[in-house]
């Protein structure tokens, strides 16, 4: 639930579209994934590992679900999918056409959760049409355990039997420490944050013109416990142990701070039971 206005409808989308995932510190968490996610569907599908020619000859179909303007589906792309893109945000669903790509289609979504029901129009998919549905950076902005799970339930409808289910969020630790990309100095309390609880953490945006420039998301803490009961509670079983690094000392793309120590974001990659 975002209450009645999503905040991606506003500048915060067109600000969060500047972003196509730069920050270094989501950089740990999404460069593995692109493997990972080939060894898991070839796995399945008791094929031999894949690369991207192999997986866009293939023609596997992803699902993008909540892809905003598009820097989650055209990683995707980049890893041979044939994308759809999935979002109730009509204006970051324009910015993402803004940047066509062939193997790409982007389709505006309701997802309205009422009364303890969901009406989510993912409902227009036909059953088991995807290899694989990724979400990145959804889940921790709503706000209701069984409004994620009933979400899960629609993926787990959508998603191929031998098809895998990606998602990242934060893990518990971002809202602990201080990180390259996101700072909590503001907000002394999220240290304490407990299950769904609100918060708000700056993601730092450095511009040549501005270095200590920000911006402000509001999230939800949701711990490791809560995402694999709300992944059980749909159906799913997990693949492996969530996908969780940290940074390598001798990697100096960044001057790294709390990543040396702990995962800023995690994966989990998923089965159907
Ligand atoms: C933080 S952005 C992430 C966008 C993109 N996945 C990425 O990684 O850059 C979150 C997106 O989720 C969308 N969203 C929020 N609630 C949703 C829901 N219930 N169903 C689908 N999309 C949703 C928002 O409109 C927004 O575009």
């Amino acid at each position: 639930m975002l209450g009645e206005k999503n905040p991606y409808d506003s500048e915060l989308g067109q600000q969060y579209a500047q972003l196509e995932h730069t920050e270094p510190t989501t950089w740990l968490v999404l460069e593995d994934l692109p493997k990972l996610m080939a060894q898991h569907l070839a796995h399945k599908k008791r094929l031999p590992l894949l690369n991207k020619q192999s997986i866009q000859a293939l023609k596997w179909q992803a699902l993008d679900y909540g892809c905003g303007s598009g820097a989650s589906t055209r990683f995707l792309a980049k890893c041979g999918y044939f994308v759809h893109g999935v979002d109730i945000s009509a204006s970051e669903l324009m910015a993402a056409q803004q940047r066509p790509h062939p193997n790409i289609q982007y389709r505006h979504i309701t997802s309205k959760w009422k009364n303890g029901g969901l009406q989510n129009s993912l409902s227009s998919y036909k059953p088991t049409c995807f290899d694989l549905v990724y979400s990145s950076f959804v889940f921790l902005i709503l706000s209701s355990k069984a409004e994620i799970i009933a979400i899960f339930q629609e993926i787990y409808r959508v998603l191929k039997n031998d098809g895998i289910f990606v998602f990242v969020v934060a893990s518990e630790h971002l809202c602990k420490y201080e990180w390259v990309s996101a700072s909590n100095q503001r907000y002394p309390r999220n240290p304490l944050a407990r299950s769904g609880k609100e918060l708000q953490i700056d993601l730092r945006i450095p511009t040549p013109e501005n270095p200590n420039a920000f911006l402000t998301v509001t999230d939800y803490y949701w711990t490791d416990t809560d995402y694999q009961n709300m992944l059980r509670a749909a159906g799913f079983n997990l693949l492996q142990a969530p996908h969780a690094p940290i940074a390598d000392p001798h990697d100096t793309r960044a001057a790294w701070k709390a990543e040396l120590q702990y995962p800023p974001y995690v994966a989990y990659i998923a089965e159907k039971m």
